[in-house]
């Protein structure tokens, strides 16, 4: 039995939809007919000229710009699903730093819950569906980078709260956790060898995740084969943390 999950006429917007895990997951919206949206930092989508944003609408955000955040929820008249896969992270012990720190938690988590409550009475009308991005690190020690960590972790709970508190609006609100997928976001560690090599090696599936893994399941926690799904984050790692 084929299962194929059709959104036509959906409102989606996924923030951070321009790169990455995001774009993935809004292809895959795509091909279930949503009507799809996505942001970006920069100021068109002619500045992401390597990247194939067809049939999205695109609209620029910064997240921690409580302003923008508004404004771009003013400009829609509805909206269904949000996804937010808005992310950072500084390497090279950088997060060890004060200021450092809190810039990523900021992106991370306060301009995650700044963008649910902006999209909160939209999403009320609409009995919608929320879907945040948060990663491995939610459930398990990244000792060189302790603010994405702590943010990530932070987005379990935040799951949780907003998932009891929109119930009454027949809100569900999901995460999806990624393992390692490759994006801008990593591509220190998937273009040195030694460090891709290694990787592999602590994935019992033995491959990096795809974009559209990501787009499958945020398919699902948003979709009605989920209905009765909420405040869940959902590991979708390959196996990297089952032990
Ligand atoms: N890649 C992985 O292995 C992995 C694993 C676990 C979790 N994640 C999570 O997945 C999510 C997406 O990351 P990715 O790997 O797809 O990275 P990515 O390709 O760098 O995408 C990040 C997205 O966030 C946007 N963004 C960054 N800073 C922003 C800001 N201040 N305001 C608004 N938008 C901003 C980027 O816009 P621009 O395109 O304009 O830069 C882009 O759309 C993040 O939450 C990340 O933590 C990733």
């Amino acid at each position: 039995m084929t299962v194929s999950i059709d959104l036509m006429g959906r409102r989606v917007l996924v923030a951070g939809g321009s790169s990455g895990i995001g774009l993935g997951i809004a292809r895959r919206f795509l091909d279930a007919d949503a009507e799809v949206s996505v942001t970006g930092t920069r100021a068109t989508p002619d500045e992401y000229a390597d990247t194939d944003l067809g049939g999205m609408s695109f609209h620029q955000l910064d997240i921690v710009d409580d302003a923008a955040v508004t404004a771009l929820a003013a400009s829609f008249d509805r909206l269904d699903v949000l996804v937010v896969s808005v992310g950072t992270v500084a390497y090279s012990r950088a997060e060890y730093t004060m200021d450092i720190f809190r810039s990523v938690i900021d992106v991370n988590l306060n301009g995650v819950m700044s963008v649910c409550t902006a999209f909160h009475p939209l999403l009320s009308k609409s009995a919608g569906s929320v879907v945040l991005i948060g990663s491995t690190s939610s459930f398990i020690a990244t000792p060189g980078q302790p603010a994405y960590a702590a943010s990530k972790g932070a987005l379990v709970t935040l799951t949780k709260s907003l998932a009891h508190a929109w119930a009454r609006d027949s809100i569900r609100v999901n995460g999806v956790a990624p393992g390692l997928v490759s994006t801008k976001l990593t591509e220190r560690s998937r273009y040195d060898e030694a460090v891709y090599e290694a990787s592999l090696e602590s994935i019992p599936l033995r491959r990096w995740g795809d974009p559209a893994d990501m787009g499958d399941a945020s398919l699902f926690l948003a979709s009605d084969l989920s209905s009765y799904v909420t405040g869940q984050m959902l590991l979708v790692d390959g196996g990297a943390t089952l032990m």
